[in-house]
């Protein structure tokens, strides 16, 4: 289990901001990190480099605390290519079928950055870009306030779009993400948050003894470049089938390669409903996941190896985190029967997720 990075105590009072210079882009542009602590013993930091959730400080049932987010100690291994460690990922997040689209008559193509397909908003998306920050506290939050323009065909995406991302720690352990864009032309946008959790810590190992469940009856099941074949099945006596908590590693053996699915999360109601929920029983962390959107990735880490130097030193072998994107169903723009990812010039793109951290006995 991780001990605690001494750079920001726990704090006993109202939630506060620290902000500190993290490091410079190869070409010179500086990047910040915004530490937010609440008043209960939970801190993040986020990085202006990729909107990155860099740490997430939670104490476990004897109030010990630990990191729970995978990722690095300095800037030079976020610049190179890395597994998007707590990025911000968009303008689309996935994947879109060998990078091309039609909207309104048009074919658009973006770069190709997986086999032959389009993923995480492409080669410099929004995990590569140095986003503009500025933070605030009140008695029961800290927040930082992160915008980006993404200029029209960033990518090979239409319009030009403005992006908004708030993340917010308040005093009941919740970290609250809050996204909206807007567009000068129709494009599609579909964002989430590509943290790495594991709750008995970053470097305590692999997260297959955690427990998951998903309030999900169907996934999206992909073909062998993990394009969507455009219908959903059912988790029913499946290895999907995480309706009630499972130890992730479980039955992970049937699925090939490891999971990397969406989930189609279950009830129609719009808002913020809870969706998932992880539990390590031996420290007694737990995460619940709320969201607005209709589907969230279970991503098990299956293409780590090892070979990655981490915060302190800690190796990330196969399997040492779990990601639980909250986004659309990849491929939207080319699945018509799929929700619609498209947003028009006058609209807002909205989406809010809630990872809240707890302890259980
Ligand atoms: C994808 C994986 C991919 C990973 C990037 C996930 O969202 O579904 O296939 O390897 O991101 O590291």
């Amino acid at each position: 289990m991780s001990s605690f990075p001494a750079e920001k105590p726990f704090s006993n009072g109202s939630p506060e901001v620290a902000v500190r210079r993290f490091g410079s882009t190869r070409l010179g542009a500086p990047v910040d990190e915004y530490t937010l602590t609440n008043g209960s013993g939970v801190s993040t930091s986020i990085l202006t480099w990729g909107g990155i959730v860099r740490t997430l400080i939670a104490p476990d049932r004897n109030g010990k605390p630990a990191d729970v987010v995978l990722g690095f100690d300095s800037l030079e291994p976020y610049e190179d290519r890395h597994p998007y460690f707590g990025t911000i990922t968009g303008r689309f997040a996935n994947r879109i079928a060998r990078g091309t689209f039609t909207l309104n008559g048009e074919r658009y193509t973006l770069a190709i950055n997986n086999g032959p397909n389009h993923l995480h908003g492409g080669i410099d998306g929004f995990d590569r870009t140095v986003w503009k920050a500025r933070s605030e506290s009140t008695d029961d939050a800290a927040k930082v306030i992160l915008s980006h323009t993404s200029p029209d065909g960033d990518e090979g995406y239409p319009g030009e779009v403005q992006a908004q991302v708030t993340y917010t720690l308040s005093n009941d352990n919740s970290l609250r993400i809050d996204y909206e864009a807007t567009t000068s032309k129709p494009t599609p946008i579909n964002l989430t948050n590509h943290s790495y959790f594991n709750l008995a810590g970053h470097d305590s190992g692999d997260v297959l003894e955690q427990e998951l469940m998903i309030d999900a009856a169907q996934i999206v099941p992909v073909d062998e470049t993990q394009i969507p074949t455009g219908v959903l099945a059912s988790v029913a006596g499946t290895p999907f089938d995480f309706t009630k908590f499972h130890p992730i590693g479980e039955r992970i053996a049937q699925v090939h390669g490891g999971y990397d699915h969406t989930f189609v999360v279950s009830g129609d109601q719009p808002g913020l409903r809870l969706i998932a929920k992880a539990l390590d029983r031996n420290s007694g962390r737990s995460l619940e996941v709320l969201t607005t959107e209709p589907g969230v990735q279970l991503y098990t880490g299956n293409f780590l190896d090892g070979s990655l130097s981490g915060k302190r030193g800690a190796r990330y072998h196969k399997h040492a985190g779990f990601c639980l994107e909250t986004q659309h169903f990849p491929d939207s723009v080319n699945q018509p029967n799929f929700p619609s990812t498209i947003l028009r010039p006058g609209e807002t793109y909205r989406q809010t997720t809630v990872y809240r951290l707890g302890v259980s006995e």
